[in-house]
């Protein structure tokens, strides 16, 4: 058997973003509507400044408008919500997101209440959650999530039928991805810490989800040969000689003799995460306006 086909999760992204910064100028022109990001990070985790930086920057790249707001990792959650609430009160500001992982004083879930369902371009409000869930056609849907969609069917096209496992169970991405495949007619399992067969569940899958953050924990021999694998994980691990480097929760060298397709860590679904941030800070834009959403 060849190698997979590597699914190209950067060029694919940089597509989408050249299409969203081709619509934010056409609402521009048409409409003098300049879709505003705000993104708020608590505290200083390393890893969030660069995630918070790349999205301001790409923002500002597809003709948005930032605003960034950083607080002290000893922030009130009250002077949080508060931070929260009045961007939803802001009109420049059509999309909220505040960048996880929050300090530990600090209810998650507060705070993802406290946007404003319109705003929020996480997808993270239990409103939109389950609007996910039900099948409803103005939900916001989690970035990454909606990335995964996107990679699965630039590669398969339709998606009915498949048998997907989807490995993990977070709000953040395995819940959300299992309920997109399910709205595309997958034969959807979820599995987690205390799924007895993993291998064996994973050998009838069709599509493989991994979600789990554990570097490179889905074994090659689990594969099910012709299977499209969507690795989420981003796990820094050991690379020898003291510095560090990226792994995905598969073990792509051997995945990828077996696999139909499979995305490489990083490279994957990582750049697509925020092309699809800024896809739905332009559809909120479009909705508070009331201008029909583009097709992206
Ligand atoms: N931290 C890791 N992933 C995400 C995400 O998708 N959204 C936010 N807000 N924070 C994150």
């Amino acid at each position: 058997m060849g190698e997979a086909k590597i699914i190209d999760g950067e060029a694919i992204a940089a597509g989408l973003r050249r299409r969203i910064g081709e619509e934010a100028a056409r609402l521009k022109a048409r409409h003098d509507l300049t879709p505003g990001l705000a993104v708020v990070l608590v505290g200083d985790n390393p890893a969030s400044r660069v995630y918070v930086r790349n999205k301001a920057r790409r923002a500002e790249e597809a003709g948005m408008t930032s605003h960034d707001h950083h607080l002290p990792a000893d922030v009130t959650e009250e002077a949080l919500l508060s931070l929260v609430r009045g961007l939803g009160d802001d009109a420049r500001v059509n999309g909220i997101l505040v960048q996880l992982p929050l300090p530990p004083h600090i209810r998650a879930e507060a705070v993802h209440d406290a946007v404003d369902p319109a705003k929020d371009v996480d997808g993270f409000h239990g409103i939109n959650a389950g609007r996910l869930v039900t099948g409803a056609a103005d939900a916001m849907v989690p970035c990454t999530p909606l990335g995964c969609l996107m990679l699965l069917k630039h590669h398969l096209g339709e998606l009915a039928g498949l048998k997907a496992l989807v490995i993990g169970r977070s709000n953040i991405v395995g819940k959300p991805v299992a309920a997109l495949l399910l709205a595309e007619h997958c034969t959807v399992t979820v599995a987690h810490s205390r799924t007895r067969d993993l291998a064996g569940e994973c050998r009838r899958a069709d599509i493989v989800v991994a979600a789990v953050g554990r570097a490179r924990m889905v074994e090659g021999g689990w594969i099910k040969p012709g299977a499209t694998v969507i690795d989420v994980g981003i796990n820094h691990i050991e690379g020898g000689s003291g510095e560090t480097r990226l792994a995905g929760d598969v073990d792509f060298a051997a995945a990828v003799k077996v696999a139909g397709a499979i995305t490489p860590v990083p490279g994957g679904v990582g750049p697509m995460t925020i092309a699809c941030l800024l896809r739905n800070t332009l559809v909120a834009a479009c909705r508070q306006n009331g201008i029909e959403p583009p097709e992206i």
